[in-house]
């Protein structure tokens, strides 16, 4: 059965692309039914709109707390019937309201092999303690910063010196880890150790 997912992002969305594009191929069963933001001019919001997936944009600071604009992200998403929340550079800590709607059923990829480098910058921390393997994490959402159970991981070597090499290595393993991990998760093939 298709599973009905949210892509859930702050920036420039190449994982939300990358995921439609398994999608089209038909390597992934599932339907992106909306991407949510919270920066109404990402790039994400256009690259969403190149692929017809409705966008809801919001400003949290609009709102009186986290607890009211969650409120109304759980009824859009309870709307859309979505089964999944995917976090695709979702630059927000996760509240009680969403955590407790989707209750292991949000997930998300951060650019280091947790638990090493959680947190903003990951590629920048790696490149500033000189490490020579990093690697991108698809982890459960909890409500730390980066510290729910790990659901894959892979190894990227760094190129030295050069941010934006090793950069394009962290975005081209996320865009294969975050699907096959993804299609797995649907399937029901991981087993967790918790
Ligand atoms: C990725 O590196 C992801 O690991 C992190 O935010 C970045 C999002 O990139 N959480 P993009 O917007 O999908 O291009």
């Amino acid at each position: 059965m298709t599973t009905k997912i949210a892509v859930f992002a702050s920036g420039s969305g190449s994982n939300f692309q990358a995921i439609q594009e398994a999608i089209d191929r038909g390597e992934l069963d599932a339907q992106i039914e909306i991407v949510l933001t919270d920066k109404p001019n990402a790039p994400i919001v256009k690259r969403a709109e190149k692929f017809n997936i409705p966008v809801f944009s919001f400003i949290a600071k609009h709102y009186e707390s986290k607890e009211a604009y969650e409120t109304e992200i759980v009824n859009i998403l309870e709307e859309h019937e979505v089964e999944w929340v995917i976090l695709a550079g979702y630059m927000r800590l996760i509240g009680s309201k969403l955590l407790a709607s989707y209750a292991n059923r949000i997930v998300n990829i951060h650019p280091s092999l947790l638990p090493s480098f959680p947190g903003k910058d990951a590629i920048g921390q790696a490149l500033a303690h000189g490490v020579k393997i990093t690697g991108v994490t698809v982890h459960f959402v909890d409500e730390g910063m980066d510290t729910g159970p790990i659901l894959s991981q892979a190894a990227v070597e760094v190129v030295e010196g050069d941010r934006e090499a090793t950069e394009a290595r962290i975005h081209a393993a996320e865009h294969k880890l975050y699907t096959t991990t993804l299609k797995k998760l649907f399937a029901d093939e991981i087993n967790l150790i918790h």
